[in-house]
């Protein structure tokens, strides 16, 4: 044994205590961050090294800020990205959508697909595709000045140092209802993880403390900024272009109407996440609606 290790069994019961959902993968995954190992090379740690920081950081967990901000990293799909206060920490249930779109344009017979990203956050969604979509051209669109601060971070970290994804993420400041005129009638596929939790519904303190308010309210139904993505996705796409909205696992039922056919969607379908619970819901535009 080490000393770490046993540091870390007493925070993990400590964790456990304060009702955090994984507290011995919390106390590893912070213990190797201030040790700046992988988790797996906790037990390389000496004796004589160990960092009593550790110990701060567990109570900054305990208190329950989210493990994200930290460390000062999110891990999603194949990004680390720099995450901390005025910004949405990305979900694993979002990487699920992500790599949908990523299949969907892949398979697609355009030689530079043109993508919108609405209410890019961090970036995550908007950094992903680029990286792992050759020749896609990502358009992320963020109203939050905050929220901004962390795209251009991770986008200068991923983009701007990378020649392969160079030039092909573009953030855009505003509000995505009037974003992107230049490019209506021209998008092959749009997707969006919204603010979506309905006004007075009751979430973890890691989520109510420390997610910008503009990332998880949305009305009393929740559905008020998923109908605005629906409006401006019907102006984005070109004939035959495809969306994908997340959602909360009881909204698929709700989610599916606001793309009926009668709008000028097609084939709009319900796709679940890893827990088998229904995320996000996927449409193509016909070209024209109601
Ligand atoms: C749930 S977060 C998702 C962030 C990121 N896409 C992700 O999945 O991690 C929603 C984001 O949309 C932004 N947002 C909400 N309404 C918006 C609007 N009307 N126009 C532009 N951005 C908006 C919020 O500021 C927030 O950053």
């Amino acid at each position: 044994m080490s000393l770490l290790l046993d540091e870390v069994a007493l925070a993990a019961a400590r964790l456990a205590e304060a009702g955090v959902e994984s507290p011995r993968t919390d106390a590893e995954l912070i213990a190797a961050s201030v040790h700046r190992v992988r988790r797996g090379e906790l037990h390389t740690v000496p004796d004589y090294a160990f960092d009593a920081r550790f110990w701060a950081d567990i109570a900054r967990r305990a208190a329950r800020e989210p493990l994200q901000h930290i460390t000062g990293q999110a891990h999603f799909r194949y990004l680390e990205l720099e995450v901390g206060p005025g910004v949405f920490v990305p979900r694993p249930e979002t990487e699920v959508m992500t790599g949908w779109a990523i299949d969907r344009l892949r398979e697609m017979d355009v030689a530079a697909p043109v993508v919108a990203d609405l209410g890019t956050g961090s970036g995550a969604i908007a950094l992903a595709i680029a990286q792992e979509v050759p020749r896609a051209r990502v358009h992320a669109v963020e109203a939050d000045p905050l929220a901004r601060v962390w795209a251009e971070r991770n986008i200068t970290r991923y983009v701007e140092s990378d020649p392969y994804t160079a030039g092909r993420v573009m953030l855009h400041p505003g509000d995505f209802a009037d974003e992107l005129g230049e490019l209506d009638g021209t998008v092959d596929l749009v997707i969006s993880n919204p603010p979506y939790i309905p006004v007075g519904a009751s979430v973890p303190p890691e989520v109510g403390e420390y997610d910008p308010p503009a990332a998880l309210w949305s009305g009393a139904d929740g559905l008020t900024a998923i109908r605005a993505v629906e409006r401006t996705a019907r102006r984005l796409l070109r004939p035959g272009g495809l969306i994908a909205v997340e959602h909360g696992a009881p909204q698929g039922a709700a989610v599916y109407w606001v793309f009926p056919e009668e709008s000028g969607w097609r084939d709009t379908r319900n796709n679940k996440d890893l827990a088998g619970r229904d995320r996000f819901v996927t449409s193509v535009w016909s070209g024209e609606g109601i």
